[in-house]
């Protein structure tokens, strides 16, 4: 970000100085920028306003951490796992500062523990660090970690799903269309090669929460065993403000080398969001090395799947719907009446159950996402641990505990077609909503 993003951003927050997501951009921005002083001051601030918020806590101490203030930053990090004990980003900051206080030893169990608690925190270069001190201070023999260990910590984010497309109720005509789109092309090169198609370009999934799409990618890696990594709309920004250690480009590349590879951008609207100037500015740099990387002009793509999804593909940059990028938008809909019997049933697969009409269960769950689904059998589920405590063995689930469990818990996509209705009728350039217009049955 340069001086004139951030003089914008200040502009906004003068507007609405209570804007904790927008101060925090700027205290972050300034951070990237070294502005540790003036980063401190915004992390204050937007603390004043959201006073238990760790995530500001944990971006104050780390500016403390920056700007050599380790008192202070070992009093914040101590606060943020008063509040949450694992917190492991906090627990990161305190290995640093035993680092610097020489206590290897302390350091090097913090950090152990920290990755323990997400692999996300790993850096290698910290990790060179301690290893050459701790080989400096002469105990290293057990703490070496070997190439190859080494390797493994590195792709430790690289995970083979165990589940497939059978494991996700419904989607039939989704999965389809994957299959046809990321799935076949890549089991059949030769192929689509004789027929001149070409292959590329992504998938983007959109819908409401909880309809399955982060699973679905999931599932899409598992069916052809290939390998996954899925990326979050933190890393991405973290990669955008510089203080990631990782890039969009190693990303790729890692990719690259665990082909078949499902890469799959999670929240992806993070990168092309226009909610605020802000953002977009944000957006701009990403965008453009995302497209560079997946355009595969530069570097070879063969054997990616690139999937995203995203709840609001209205913040989308259009420059990601152009062809060989995510030029499939595919919409998740909640899950119809079938779907939701088949997703009751993989739900209560191997569980205690007794007597239930599946179809009369999922007349009674109409809009329900299959995270609702879900929530419902799991409140089903609690409901008869104490009577089966109390007995001692286990007392099944039945169609009336999961009927109250329905009342209790109420479809949670009914929110997202209010906002989303709105995009559909008044944005909805060249149709690209026409399936939200379809599901909520209104005639354009
Ligand atoms: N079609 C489905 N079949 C089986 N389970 C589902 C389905 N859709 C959602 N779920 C359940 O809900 C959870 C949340 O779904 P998720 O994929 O995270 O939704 P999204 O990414 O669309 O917000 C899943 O982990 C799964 O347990
Ligand atoms: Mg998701």
């Amino acid at each position: 970000m340069n001086s004139n993003q951030i003089d914008g951003l200040r502009e906004a927050l003068k507007h609405s100085p209570d804007n904790v997501p927008l101060r925090k951009m700027l205290a972050e921005a300034l951070f990237g920028l070294t502005q540790y002083e003036e980063a401190e001051k915004e992390y204050r601030e937007a603390l004043r306003f959201a006073p238990a918020d760790n995530s500001l806590k944990l971006g104050l101490a780390e500016t403390f951490l920056r700007a050599g203030k380790t008192s202070a930053a070992q009093v914040v990090a101590e606060e943020i796992l008063d509040a949450e004990a694992n917190n492991a980003a906090a627990i990161m900051i305190l290995s640093k500062l035993a680092f610097e206080k020489d206590d290897v030893k302390a350091a090097k169990d913090l950090y152990d523990k920290a990755v323990k608690l997400d692999s996300t925190v790993e850096n290698v270069n910290y990790t060179n660090d301690l290893n050459q001190k701790l080989k400096d201070s002469g105990m290293a023999m057990s703490y070496i970690i070997d190439e190859q260990l080494n390797d493994l910590l590195l792709s430790s984010d690289i995970e083979k799903p165990k589940i497939s497309f059978a494991d996700v109720g419904g989607m039939e005509s989704i999965k389809e269309e994957i299959a046809l789109k990321v799935i076949h092309p890549i089991k059949n090169p030769e192929i689509y090669k004789a027929f001149g198609k070409k292959t590329g370009g992504g998938v983007l999934l959109y819908g409401p929460p909880g309809c399955g799409k982060t699973m679905l990618a999931r599932a899409t890696a598992g069916e052809i065993n290939a390998h996954f990594i899925s990326v979050g709309i933190n890393e991405v920004l973290d990669m955008w403000i510089g203080s990631s250690e990782r890039n969009l480009h190693d990303l790729f590349d890692q990719a690259r080398m665990n082909t078949p590879c499902v890469l799959f951008f999670d929240e992806v609207d993070a990168l092309g969001a226009s909610r605020t100037d802000m953002r977009k500015a944000a957006g701009r740099f990403l965008i453009n090395q995302f497209l560079d990387e997946m355009d595969g002009v530069k570097y070879s793509n063969d054997g990616i799947l690139i999937l995203g999804a995203t709840n609001c593909p209205w913040y989308l940059d259009a420059a990601f719907r152009r062809p060989g990028r995510f030029d499939r938008i595919v919409f998740v809909e909640p899950p119809d009446k079938l779907a939701r019997e088949e997703i009751l049933k993989l739900t209560l697969k191997d569980k205690p159950i007794e007597n239930i009409d599946y179809s009369g269960l999922a007349k009674l769950m109409e809009d329900y996402s299959g995270a609702d689904i879900k929530a419902v059998i799991d409140i089903s589920i609690e409901a008869k641990l104490p009577e089966s405590i109390k007995l001692g063995r286990v007392i099944p689930v039945t169609n009336a505990d999961i009927k109250n469990a329905i009342n209790r818990h109420k479809a949670t996509t009914r929110e997202w077609f209010a906002t989303a209705k709105n995009y559909a009728l008044y944005s909805n350039e060249s149709g690209l909503y026409d399936d939200i217009l379809r599901y909520l049955k209104i005639k354009k």
